[in-house]
């Protein structure tokens, strides 16, 4: 059992935490033992059969630039032929925004008992985990998909196969510069019932 200081700084983290957009998070440096934490907490996830249908790529250093100028801003391109120098640009440096992004791949098998939909879900937690590990550190993150997470040739690259596997998100981490504004939150009301007997 947590201590009582313990278990109100925990409670007042997952209540308080904030995304910070990759727009506005600067490069900045991940740790390697708080990379090493990261992902330690990001693997320890919910996972039915302890399948781990799911693979964690780290992207950092001189790769952020290769996929960036040589996938992503390409297949961008190939798709959108009238793309204006303002898209182009936003897509020649989407990786660079960040020092650290994971890559969490969804790579469900088929089993006898266990869905691919439960697959699915612990892919989610594992983003989950790593976002709010990141955060937890005091570092900016964001999980993301945009159009990309979508783009076979990147997945291919990252080692996944097209044909099952899917990214889930890329969590990008970089460094915090102000504490972010508070977004809009469900009204639990809306979202959260009761179900009562009688
Ligand atoms: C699977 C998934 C994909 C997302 N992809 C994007 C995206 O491509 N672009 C974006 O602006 N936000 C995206 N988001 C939303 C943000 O990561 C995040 O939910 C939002 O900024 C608020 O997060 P917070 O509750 O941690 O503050 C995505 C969220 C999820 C769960």
């Amino acid at each position: 059992m947590f201590y009582d200081s313990n278990k109100k700084y925990l409670i007042d983290f997952f209540k308080k935490r904030r995304s910070i957009v990759a727009k506005k998070m600067l490069v900045g440096k991940v740790l390697k033992k708080d990379l090493n934490s990261i992902l330690e907490i990001g693997a320890r996830v919910p996972d039915h059969g302890a399948l781990n249908p799911w693979k964690i790529k780290v992207i950092q250093g001189r790769i952020r630039k290769y996929l960036d100028e040589e996938i992503i801003l390409k297949e961008f391109k190939k798709n959108n032929k009238k793309a204006s120098e303002k898209e182009l640009h936003i897509e020649s440096y989407r990786m660079q925004r960040a020092s650290t992004i994971l890559a969490v791949l969804s790579t469900p098998i088929n089993h006898k008992k266990i869905p691919k939909w439960e697959q699915y879900l612990s892919a989610g937690a594992v983003c989950t985990n790593l976002l709010y590990a990141a955060q937890g550190m005091g570092y900016a993150a964001q999980w993301l998909t945009e159009w990309y997470a979508y783009n076979k040739k990147l997945l291919k690259f990252l080692g996944g196969n097209p044909k099952n596997d899917k990214i889930a998100g890329f969590i990008y981490i970089g460094k915090k510069t102000s504490d972010p504004k508070e977004r809009k939150r469900p009204n639990l009301n809306e979202v959260v019932n009761f179900i009562n007997q009688g």
